[in-house]
């Protein structure tokens, strides 16, 4: 399944960027076109894209009719890490594997791409969404994405990770903003691809928000196995420098409670995901794969 998923995936972005670079009215905007392309292109493993699939599987026994929101979530992806390898942000080099996209492209592109992919998203699943689904829950999908990508979610998260790692040890040292800054950054991507895969997929408010709660705390496992990732595993095994966050002075899980305090925090942060999808019923292969897949690196 999830292999299917991130082929599908895989095969349907490079449709959408080859639309655009084939477009002649836009000739003199290939750069920035193709900056877009490159990063979203160069793979990445599409948890997003797979929670947001399979979470339309499981209310409507088909994925298709989010596949236009599922591209679009991994648009809104690529378009947080582009802006986060920047200079002024995190200052990588490396991505996926290969260098950034400011390295290929240079700043200005790389700005100009991360825009460019976060309103592409919006124009993909007002566009492309089958019209059977209903405007209701296009419009329903869109709100979900925008809150993703604004002030409500990463870009509201990676505002407090770069305010924490320019601060003194009181900011730091305040335990809501580390929590805020995991939630937020990473888990809100992670709360739209759900919601918006259970809202297609014709869920009820009250199936939408579990598997809102679930994104959000499966969201804070994730970004906490990245801070330990980010100490014990390799470049090479990431595809992205590691021993980093140290350096930049980031408020992490391990900068708060040392490796062996956040390796125990992650467990029980696995299971409190596992209890949400166990105690409201929630029958998916996929969601208890990707759940252990996370810690696949780390024990
Ligand atoms: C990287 O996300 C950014 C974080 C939230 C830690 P992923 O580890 O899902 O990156 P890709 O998409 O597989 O490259
Ligand atoms: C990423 O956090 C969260 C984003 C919104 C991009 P990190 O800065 O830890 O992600 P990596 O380690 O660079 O992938
Ligand atoms: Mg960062
Ligand atoms: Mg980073
Ligand atoms: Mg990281």
């Amino acid at each position: 399944m999830i292999k299917g998923y991130k082929k599908i995936v895989d095969e349907t972005l490079v449709n959408y960027f080859d639309e655009i670079l084939n477009n002649k009215e836009h000739f003199f905007a290939k750069k920035t076109a193709e900056a877009m392309k490159y990063t979203t292109c160069l793979g990445g493993k599409r948890l997003r894209a797979i929670l947001c699939l399979e979470a339309c599987r499981i209310f409507s026994n088909d994925y298709f009719n989010a596949l236009p929101s599922a591209c679009a979530l991994e648009m809104l992806h690529s378009q947080s890490l582009i802006h986060d390898d920047l200079p002024s942000m995190d200052n990588d080099d490396l991505r996926r594997g290969k260098p950034t996209n400011h390295k290929v492209f240079g700043e200005a592109a790389a700005i100009l791409a991360g825009d460019a992919l976060i309103s592409l998203g919006v124009q993909i699943i007002a566009e492309k969404t089958s019209k059977a689904v209903g405007a209701e829950r296009i419009l329903k999908a869109i709100k979900e994405y925008s809150i993703a990508a604004g002030i409500f979610g990463i870009v509201g998260g990676q505002t407090a990770d770069i305010e924490a790692s320019n601060s003194t040890f009181n900011l730091k040292n305040n335990e809501n903003m580390l929590q805020y800054i995991q939630k937020y950054k990473t888990g809100a991507l992670f709360a739209a691809s759900l919601s918006i895969g259970a809202i297609l997929g014709g869920a009820d408010s009250k199936k939408t928000e579990i598997l809102r709660k679930f994104a959000y705390e499966f969201g804070i496992a994730f970004q906490m196995a990245d801070d330990i990732l980010d100490v014990i595993s390799t470049t090479d095994e990431m595809g992205k420098k590691t021993g980093k966050d140290k350096d930049e002075n980031k408020l992490t899980y391990v900068e708060k409670y040392g490796l062996i305090g956040a390796k125990e925090k992650l467990i029980s942060q696995k299971k409190i995901c596992y209890d949400i999808l166990n105690s409201n019923g929630i029958e998916s292969e996929t969601f208890y794969e990707i759940l252990d897949s996370i810690t696949n690196k780390i024990f």
